[in-house]
């Protein structure tokens, strides 16, 4: 991953004039999959406005980079929950201002602009936004992006396994533990169409230790709650994204 970090990138809450720029950059980022539709984005803003978040460069007033939340009561759900279930078929009118779970429906960055640390700011707001709402955790599905190169030779237990000793890199879950999160446990089926992954992800964590309990600690796949090796320790395995 390159170096250069980026000062000219602004996080800020996504507006209607962004929908045009989110549609084109998630038809790059997922080509196999509908993009994002104008529909949905308004609707997750009329939901909960703060929780959506643009990425632009101030010099070109682009958008490089968004990201998607809304707020679960995470007891509500299950593990057999997909993706669909949890954004309230993709246009979070699910969303509970009284729950205590942000949970984070979509992150990209422009397939132009990975790298500069575009997915690290948005994060960084995500984790501000959590701080400001008193929120106890971020909580994701990381889908296993690389699965499928591996699925012949390791369960999904162990590809995850491996992922976080380092041994393997996946473009989604990599990223997710380098930005402080911690894996909970693995989910079949919750992107029933996407092949890379053959529909597996990992539900990942991130604690704000100011409200978080002592219980709410406790849910953790112990397997899996060790955090990544420094990075130069890591990795001959093939990497995208
Ligand atoms: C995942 C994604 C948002 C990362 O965006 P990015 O702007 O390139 O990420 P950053 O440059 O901020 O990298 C942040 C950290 O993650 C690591 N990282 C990012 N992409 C990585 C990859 N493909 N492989 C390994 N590590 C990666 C970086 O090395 C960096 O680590 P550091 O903080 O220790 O320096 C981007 O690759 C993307 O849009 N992917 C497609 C959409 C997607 O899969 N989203 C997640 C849905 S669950």
């Amino acid at each position: 991953m390159a170096k250069k970090r980026n000062p000219h990138i602004e996080v800020r809450n996504t507006e209607p004039r962004d929908f045009p720029a989110i549609a084109e950059m998630s038809r790059r980022v997922y080509p196999d999959d509908e993009p994002w539709t104008h529909e949905q984005l308004a609707s997750h803003r009329r939901v909960f406005p703060e929780g959506q978040l643009v990425a632009v460069d101030t010099r070109t007033d682009e958008v490089v980079g968004m990201a998607a939340s809304l707020i679960i009561q995470w007891d509500d759900y299950n593990l057999y929950h997909n993706y669909q279930e949890l954004t309230g078929n993709y246009l979070f009118t699910n969303h509970n201002p009284r729950g205590r779970t942000l949970y984070g429906a979509e992150v990209m960055t422009h397939p132009k602009r990975r790298g500069e640390g575009i997915g690290k700011l948005i994060y960084r707001a995500r984790r501000d936004l959590a701080r400001r709402l008193r929120l106890r955790r971020i909580r994701a599905g990381a889908r296993l992006r690389n699965y499928s190169v591996y699925s012949h030779l390791l369960s999904p237990e162990a590809y995850v396994d491996r992922v976080v000793r380092g041994e393997i890199i996946d473009p989604t879950l990599t990223f997710q533990l380098r930005n402080g999160f911690r894996v909970l446990y693995i989910v079949r089926e919750y992107l029933d169409d996407d092949r890379p992954s053959m529909g597996y992800a990992a539900v990942v964590e991130w604690i704000n230790h100011k409200v978080a309990r002592r219980k709410d600690y406790a849910g953790r796949d112990q397997r899996f709650a060790r955090p990544l090796p420094p990075k130069k320790a890591a990795a001959t395995s093939p990497r995208s994204g």
